[in-house]
């Protein structure tokens, strides 16, 4: 079923697991995350950003389809706006039924993001919808990586106060679109953050992060964890293969099934990881 981000997230939460968050571009996405987030029994969130709508021209299509998948689907399955700049796309996800957002305002002076943000919280709650915003911002979104920006704790528990959100993704080591996993998290200051702040908190850019990695994020007080490009390597590489092999197809369900079912396997790995208890 379609289920809000909030009680999922903080259910995590409470048995410091960690919450697989996965990037819909295409509607085929949707069906091999839900697919695999059945398999491996947990609760999953398909997350579509403000560059996919894009991608599409417009939030509808592809939106209505992730809700249909997420409300056939046997695990609880939040439907999320991804890296939203824009506060009219935030309220058209919102009137399209999607039950949680994220409101980007990172890149913004901290008054004007948390000014902004604040106001979208009120009026995603009246509608029932979960909120997660960012305070520091997660580098690489413009293609240069860079890790070192790092969200202060008290400052990270000012903005939660203040505004109200029900997640906070902050900076802590990671860059958007790395296809290496070769990212250092600074897991003191994850569990600083964990320390001061009540709410999940967000972990992006996690393709650049090793599983290792990725557990002792978890054990630090990281929840919800958000992967694009590592699956979308995967998916590339797999067709890639499949279409060398088989120059002879036409048929584009051959190699999408290709990418699909590579991409599916790996959901299910991970999902079982980041529901493994860390090691004392
Ligand atoms: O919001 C989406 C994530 O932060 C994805 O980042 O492509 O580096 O995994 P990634
Ligand atoms: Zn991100």
């Amino acid at each position: 079923p379609l289920v809000d981000l909030t009680s999922v997230a903080d259910a995590c939460k409470a048995e410091r697991s960690g919450l697989g968050a996965f990037n819909v571009v295409h509607l085929d996405h949707a069906e091999a995350f839900v697919g695999a987030a059945a398999e491996a029994g947990r609760p999953i969130v398909l997350q579509v950003s403000q560059n996919a709508v894009k991608y599409h021209g417009a939030l509808a299509p592809i939106g209505a389809g992730v809700l249909a998948v997420a409300r056939a689907a046997e695990v609880p399955v939040v439907v999320h706006l991804d890296h939203a700049e824009d506060v009219d796309l935030v309220q058209d996800a919102i009137n399209l039924g999607f039950t949680s957002v994220m409101y980007d305002g990172s890149n913004l002076p901290d008054d004007l993001n948390r000014a902004t943000t604040k106001a979208v919280v009120e009026h995603a709650h009246s509608r029932g919808v979960s909120v997660e915003a960012e305070l520091g911002e997660v580098g690489g979104k413009n293609g240069v990586h860079d890790p070192s920006a790092r969200t202060d704790p008290e400052a990270a528990a000012t903005f939660v106060a203040e505004t109200g959100v029900d997640l906070l993704a902050v900076a802590v080591g990671s860059s958007h679109a790395m296809t290496t996993r070769g990212a250092q998290l600074d897991l003191e200051l994850i569990s600083s953050i964990a320390a001061c702040v009540d709410v999940p908190l967000v972990l992006h850019g996690s393709s650049g992060v090793s599983d290792d990695g990725m557990r002792d994020a978890i054990a630090a007080g990281m929840t919800k964890i958000n992967v694009a490009t590592h699956l979308n390597k995967i998916f590339t590489t797999s067709v890639r293969d499949y279409l060398i092999e088989n120059m002879e197809v036409v048929d584009t369900r051959k190699w999408f099934q290709a990418g699909n079912a590579a991409i599916s396997a790996e959901v299910v790995r991970l999902l079982a990881w980041y529901a493994a208890p860390a090691p004392v």
